[in-house]
């Protein structure tokens, strides 16, 4: 029997409500989700590699069939090595429209992969890892926009870096 596995990519940093609750709904529409953090375009960023994955490990651990990896490279070589049926991604906004959908051309053409799109909760439309971070390092509440252990380890984190006057 074929196993629908399919990949959540992403750079995580950190993972929020939005990217969870794509992860969580790709997760009750097939066998297997791999929620895949590019290793190779996490350089700069606040988290390290090593603490993206803990983090994802931490709030996906109650979803059984979610698993966590990194990958290197193009993303399709990881989709190969993987017997990955599919990419699913969240569509937030039309801002998010004409990136995406070069990004799952390129991959079909590149490798015939597919690429399915669930449409962002409405909650989480204006929400990306970037203005997390800037609204925090500048003391604003995150509570509803990332799950609280990673709100927990993102103060942590700021706290341990030099301070940025408002
Ligand atoms: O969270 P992001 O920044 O939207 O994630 C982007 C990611 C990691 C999914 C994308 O940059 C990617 O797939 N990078 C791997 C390199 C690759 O395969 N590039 C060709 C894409 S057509």
């Amino acid at each position: 029997m074929r196993v629908f596995r399919v990949i959540c990519p992403g750079s995580f940093d950190p993972v929020t409500n939005g990217h969870l609750d794509i992860i969580r709904r790709a997760a009750l529409l097939h066998d297997e989700v791999i929620v895949v953090l590019g290793a190779n375009i996490a350089k700069e960023g606040l988290f390290s590699v090593a603490e993206r994955v803990d983090m994802l490990e931490q709030v996906t651990k109650d979803l059984p069939n979610v698993s966590v990896d990194t990958f290197r490279g193009l993303l399709v070589d990881f989709c190969r090595a993987h017997g990955v049926s599919a990419i699913v991604k969240g569509l937030r906004a039309v801002s998010d429209f004409e990136y995406e959908m070069e990004m799952a051309q390129m991959n079909y053409r590149l490798a015939e992969v597919e690429t399915l799109f669930i449409a962002a909760n409405p909650l989480y439309s204006f929400l990306r890892s970037s203005l997390v971070k800037e609204i925090a390092r500048y003391g604003g509440d995150v509570t509803s926009l990332v799950p609280p252990a990673v709100q927990n380890r993102l103060l942590a984190k700021l706290a341990s870096r030099p301070q940025i006057t408002p």
